[in-house]
Formats: structure tokens, C-alpha cells, sequence
């Protein structure tokens, strides 16, 4: 939904206002508090109550339980709450009071926090259900009430977040008959051309021109081309130069080492990498932040023919070294490294990619935090504090040289998988071994991308993709 911050709002102007509250006394409105009062309302985490009011005509409270609950994710899942409930009693105008300050955060990022929950709260994915459950659907504006922000300046921000978040989802959720490699570029220069910045898109031919070996290797059993795409944002006086990289596979079959049939619609997902880069940009033109920022992505299915890449073949990468395939599951990688060594040929101050990459990362850390990768621990130590300051948590796992015993090849430099032990790890020394750069981090959000489990269930279709740590972090620089 469209979403505004105010400092304060008159309730005649709203059709429901909502109001989360943990258990305890809060600092709200006096007819707010004459509502709690008088239908003993204690704010445990399981209550909800509406009653109709006069102005504004309904209001719902929504409790959070015990004080120390008020947690970035709890409250997320009650503003979703929120954005639900307002869909299904059709209220046009709504308005949300959330009278804590989150942990970690301030006034002003509380607000973020809370306008991006209201923004994605009534998301859905749904173009292609041709009999609507519910015809009746109207867009829901809705206004944070943030009395102590600074709502003027916030209010565009939390926009143009929404907005960027949003392209991702899309971008995630489209079917990959329709999000081919070639659609992905399309939209990846249709989101360019309207916020201002400079979009090149390279073909097959000059991919191979390029000696991207790699992301030939696995477009081979595709009957789609592939496409390498670079968004450029050059702000003047910028300070720095960061590269963004994202793993584009709109669809992974696995390839000739096939996948097990169960779930593999998902891979539909293995895009949201790019996605989160596309988004990024986004975000970054609309916010002018003051740092060159350039997007890249390679984009290719991976799928089995019979020109396909096999396990045994020896693939030369764009940087020169040489790869001894011995899954063509383990595809990310061999996209993401020639992405990686031309994003170093920039010269950037710092690089970071995304990529649905591992299995084993989902298993390491499920879906609450992406895996982080990184040569630099300075690096490290601002991203997992973006992250921690925006509510998307990143975790750190190594990525040391000891690890690249298990790619060792006997017939090549490296091979492309070192099996199950540390998966998430020998992927990550894999692509280090194509970063010509000292600050390079590396984010694994295959648990986080797209996790339909419970507690991330609003985030399902890229919501935890690293848009949001990625502006955090560039704002720190
Ligand atoms: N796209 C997958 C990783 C993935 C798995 C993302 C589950 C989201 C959910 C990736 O290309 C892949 O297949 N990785 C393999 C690597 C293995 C063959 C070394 C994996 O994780 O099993
Ligand atoms: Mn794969
Ligand atoms: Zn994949």
C-alpha cells in the first residue's frame, strides 16, 4: 500500500486506526486510552480487538505481549496484522500508531522500519489469477502516525523503499515462462530509464566475446540467451565507487545433475540476487545517495539438454583460471565469478553480491539471516551493523583459505562443488577466487530471499534480499 509518515493526524481524515501495544502503559492519545481502559485490553501478543469508535470510525489494537517482545520482527508481524485486517474490512484509509521506540534504532528508523512493515503489509502477487477472490478490492493508503520523527524528510525515503522492495518481490514472484533472461534485462532497463541512470545490456555474442565462460557454460542447455547487464549511477561528488553483483538464474533445474522434483518450482527464485540489485538501483537513483553505485548481473537458466554442460567438462573462466564441472547444480557460482572479475576489472571500493547460492546456507542459518562472506573485516563489521540497524540480519561465516582443500581438482584449478561439508563455505572461497578486490563481502540469501516459514511469511518473494542493509550501509560510507 501507499504508505506517508505524519507527526500527527486528525482521525476524522481515517476510515481504521490501528494501534499495536505491548502489555503495560504506553504513551497515547486520550480516546485511544479510554478504549484500552474500558474493554481491558492488556496487550498480550495473541490480542486483537476492533470496536467501532465514532472518529475515526474503527480501531483495532493489536498486542504485542511483554515489553521485551517489542523486537523488530514481532512488530512486523503485527503491522502485517494491521495491513490484513484493514484489506479484508475494505477500510480505504487507515492509519497506524506505534507509540515504542524499536531496539537498536531511533526515532527516525523506528519509523522506517515500521512504514516499510505497513508498505509490503498488504502485498500480494497476483496478476495471474484471472477469477478474483475478492472484486471488490480497493487500494489502502496508509498513514504512520510518528509523532517524535522527522516526517517530512522521512516520508519520500520510506517511498521510494516500498518501491524498491517492491520491484523485487515482483521480480521474484514472476513465473520464470515469462522472467526469461532476456524479460529480466528488459525490466532491469525499464527500471533504469524512469529513475535517470545509464543501463547496458550485453547479448550472447558479446558475452562470448567477453569470455564469459562461465555463464556460457551453464546457458548452454537453455534455449534462452543470456543476457549481462550494467546499471550505472554516477552522482556528482561522489566519494566512493561501489559494485553490486547478483546471481540471475531465473530458472535452476539443477541441470544434467538434476534436481529432486519436490519444490523445484521455487527455483523460479534463483533470480533474486539480480532482483535485489535491479531493486537496489532503484532505491539508490530515487534516494540520490551520494556514492557511485554500478549494478551488475548475469542472468541465464540452468537447465539439461543435449547441449548442456556435463559434470567432467573443464570450463576456462573469463579470468582465465580453469573449472572442472563437477555438478551443473553448483551453476551460481560459475555465473557469479565472471560477474565478480569483471566487477573487479572497475576497480571499486568495495564489492558485494547476492545470490540464492546454497542449500547449505539455508540449512546453516535458515531464514532469518543471510550468510556473509568477506576478505575484509571492516567490511564485515559496518554491513552486520546496517543490518542489524535495519532489521536484516546478516551473519558471518568464513571464508578461509583451508577451505579450498575441498575444491581442489585433479584436472583443473578448482572444481565448482566440494560437496555437503561447508557447502555455504567452499562456495564462497570458489567465487573469492575471481575477486580482485580487498573489500569484497559476499551474501548468501537463499534462506532469506524468498522463506515462506511462518515467521517470514511476509517476506515471502524477496523481501530479506539485502536492499535494505545494502542503503543502510551505503548511507554509513
Ligand atoms: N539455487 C541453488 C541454491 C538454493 C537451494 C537456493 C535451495 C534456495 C534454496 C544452487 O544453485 C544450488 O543448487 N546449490 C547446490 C550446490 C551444490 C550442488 C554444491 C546446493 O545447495 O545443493
Ligand atoms: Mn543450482
Ligand atoms: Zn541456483
Amino acid at each position: 500500500m501507499q504508505v506517508d509518515i505524519v507527526r500527527d493526524l486528525k482521525f476524522s481524515k481515517i476510515d481504521h486506526l490501528f494501534v499495536l501495544l505491548a502489555e503495560g502503559t504506553a504513551d497515547v492519545p486520550d480516546a485511544v486510552q479510554k478504549i484500552v481502559k474500558d474493554a481491558k485490553f492488556e496487550g498480550r501478543s495473541d490480542e486483537t480487538l476492533t470496536v467501532l469508535a465514532g472518529e475515526p470510525r474503527k480501531v483495532t489494537l493489536i498486542g504485542l505481549g511483554k515489553p521485551d517482545a517489542i523486537t523488530h520482527r514481532n512488530v512486523r508481524a503485527a503491522v502485517t496484522t494491521a495491513g490484513r485486517t484493514a484489506k479484508k474490512h475494505r477500510d480505504a484509509k487507515i492509519a497506524l500508531l506505534f507509540p515504542y521506540t524499536l531496539p537498536r534504532m531511533d526515532d527516525d528508523g523506528t519509523a522506517m522500519a515500521i512504514a516499510d512493515a505497513l508498505a509490503q503489509s498488504d502485498y500480494k502477487y497476483d496478476p495471474y489469477i484471472t477469477v478474483k477472490k475478492d472484486q471488490k478490492r480497493i487500494p489502502i493508503h496508509g498513514t504512520l502516525i510518528a509523532p517524535k520523527a522527522d516526517a517530512k524528510k522521512l516520508s519520500p525515503q520510506a517511498q521510494a523503499m516500498a518501491a524498491a522492495v517492491q520491484t523485487v518481490r515482483d521480480l521474484g514472484n514472476m513465473p520464470s515462462n515469462i522472467l526469461t533472461p532476456t524479460e529480466l534485462a528488459n525490466r532491469a532497463e525499464e527500471v533504469c530509464k524512469r529513475v535517470g541512470i545509464k543501463c547496458t545490456v550485453y547479448g550472447k555474442r558479446e558475452i562470448a566475446r567477453m569470455k564469459m565462460g562461465g555463464l556460457i557454460a551453464v546457458n548452454r542447455g537453455s534455449a534462452e540467451e543470456p543476457r549481462f547487464v550494467v546499471m550505472e549511477y554516477t552522482p556528482r561528488k561522489a566519494k566512493k565507487h561501489v559494485a553490486l553483483v547478483g546471481k540471475g538464474i531465473t530458472f535452476d533445474s539443477g541441470g544434467i545433475s538434476i534436481k529432486p522434483a519436490e519444490k523445484m518450482e521455487e527455483m523460479k527464485f534463483d533470480m533474486c540476487g539480480a532482483a535485489a540489485v535491479v531493486g537496489l538501483m532503484e532505491a539508490i537513483a530515487t534516494l540520490e545517495l551520494p556514492v557511485k553505485v554500478t549494478g551488475i548481473f548475469a542472468a541465464t537458466e540452468n537447465l539439461p539438454s543435449g547441449s548442456a554442460y556435463k559434470p567432467g567438462e573443464i570450463i576456462t573462466m573469463m579470468n582465465g583460471k580453469t573449472v572442472e564441472v563437477v555438478n551443473t547444480d553448483a551453476e551460481g557460482r560459475m555465473i557469479l565469478a565472471d560477474a565478480l572479475h569483471y566487477a573487479s576489472g572497475l576497480k571499486p571500493d568495495h564489492i558485494i553480491d547476492y545470490a540464492t547460492l546454497t542449500g547449505a546456507c539455508v540449512v546453516a542459518l535458515g531464514s532469518d539471516a543471510a550468510g556473509l562472506f568477506t576478505n575484509n573485516d571492516e567490511l564485515a563489521q559496518k554491513l552486520i551493523e546496517s543490518g542489524e540497524r535495519v532489521g536484516e540480519r546478516l551473519w558471518r561465516l568464513p571464508a578461509w583459505d583451508e577451505y579450498k582443500d575441498l575444491i581442489r581438482s585433479e584436472w583443473a584449478d578448482m572444481k565448482n562443488s566440494g560437496g555437503r561439508w561447508g557447502g555455504a563455505i567452499t562456495a564462497a572461497v570458489f567465487l573469492k577466487e575471481f575477486v580482485d578486490c580487498p573489500s569484497w563481502a559476499h551474501l548468501d540469501i537463499a534462506g532469506t530471499a524468498y522463506a515462506e516459514s511462518e515467521n517470514a511469511r511476509e517476506a515471502r518473494g524477496a523481501n530479506g534480499a539485502g536492499v535494505r542493509v545494502t542503503v543502510e550501509f551505503l548511507r554509513s560510507l
